[in-house]
């Protein structure tokens, strides 16, 4: 079992808190704007009614800060975080075991929530609906079912696709959103704050720089910002201008829209191998020796949102914007495709 309990206080000093560049209050988090904004007033009518927040259902793709919201969600509420994530919950009694030990009002976060075990589901159901567990004591004939009363709590569950839960899982939470990519000025404002914490010098040119290659992805940016900062220190004088910033993220290979290897090989490869498509999933998952969860999840929308990539009924088709990228010419197609 892998869960931890993180209070609010000892949130800051969580390794995987992103050394501190992680938002810890809803007015320090930038950018998701109706998101943010729904929080607050759901947050505030909680905390005037007294009565813990709704179970919360965040999903969009990766690097998008959902876990960030979680946190920044109890911190806001002023209670402490249980966390944990659907693989890590094995068996029926390691939920029972977390839930029968929550404090009242207390948070608790399931990453990837999709991935847990439809045993494991079935315990939560009672728990959401009515905070209470139902305890199978004894085996064979002579077991019986106790139910437990539970504190009320809240439910905060990541994924990164709300299609990949139950029906009934997903009809049990309150509040659901979806985390957008991210804006390049909020990107460039994310990237401005987190040189700040870093103490690291930075160019607002640069911080533009840094933000428009980082597929609209905190995560990204931040891991890009440190990279960066450290060309600065070792190849310049240690302040990231425009300059140090081109020649930082070109040595990391990372181009003017944020590809990747593998962003150029999956376009790459429906262009020199399927004729641009339509080409399905599993097709060009085999081709490219990458994960289908993976393309989907993660190389898959920021393509789609630029408009390199396309999704049709009969499979993945490539843009002209993506012939262009490489130089090259679409070929004629019926108009009506695009
Ligand atoms: N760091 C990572 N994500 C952030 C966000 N949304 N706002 C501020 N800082 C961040």
């Amino acid at each position: 079992m892998n869960d931890r309990l993180v209070t609010a206080t000892r949130v800051d000093e969580d390794s995987q808190y992103e050394a501190g560049l992680r938002p810890r209050m809803l007015d320090e988090y930038i950018g998701q704007d109706r998101v943010r904004e729904n929080l607050q007033v759901a947050i505030t009518a909680a905390k005037q009614r007294g009565e813990p927040l709704d179970h919360v259902l965040l999903h969009g793709p990766p690097g998008l800060g959902k876990t960030t919201l979680a946190y920044v969600i109890a911190n806001e509420l002023g209670v402490s975080i249980r966390a944990t994530s659907g693989p890590a919950i094995e068996k029926p009694g390691d939920l029972v075991g977390i839930v029968t030990n929550l404090v009242p009002g207390e948070v608790l976060f399931i990453d990837e929530i999709h991935r847990m075990s439809p045993v494991v589901e079935e315990i939560l159901y009672p728990a959401l609906e009515d905070y209470e567990v139902d305890i199978i004591i004894g085996q064979g004939p002579g077991a019986r079912t106790v139910k437990m009363r539970l504190e009320p709590f809240t439910l905060i569950g990541a994924t990164t696709r709300t299609g990949l839960l139950t029906s009934p899982l997903r009809s049990r939470f309150g509040i659901t959103h979806r985390l957008e990519f991210y804006t390049p000025a909020d990107l460039e404002e994310i990237v401005r704050r987190s040189a700040k914490i870093l103490d690291v010098p930075i160019e607002d040119p640069a911080a533009s720089e840094i933000a428009r290659r980082a597929r609209g992805t905190p995560r990204i940016a931040n891991r890009l910002l440190r990279r960066v900062r450290d060309y600065a220190q070792v190849r310049a004088t240690g302040t990231i201008t425009l300059a140090v910033a081109h020649a930082g993220l070109e040595l990391l290979e990372v181009d003017e829209h944020g590809f990747d290897e593998v962003d150029r090989k999956l376009l790459r490869t429906i262009i020199d191998k399927f004729g641009g498509g339509p080409v399905g999933l599993g097709t060009i998952a085999a081709a490219i020796s990458e994960e289908r969860d993976a393309i989907e999840d993660i190389y898959e929308p920021f393509l789609i949102q630029i408009g390199f990539l396309d999704r049709t009924p009969r499979g993945r088709v490539a843009t002209p914007r993506a012939y262009g990228y490489f130089g090259l010419q679409a070929p004629g197609r019926d108009s009506r495709l695009w």
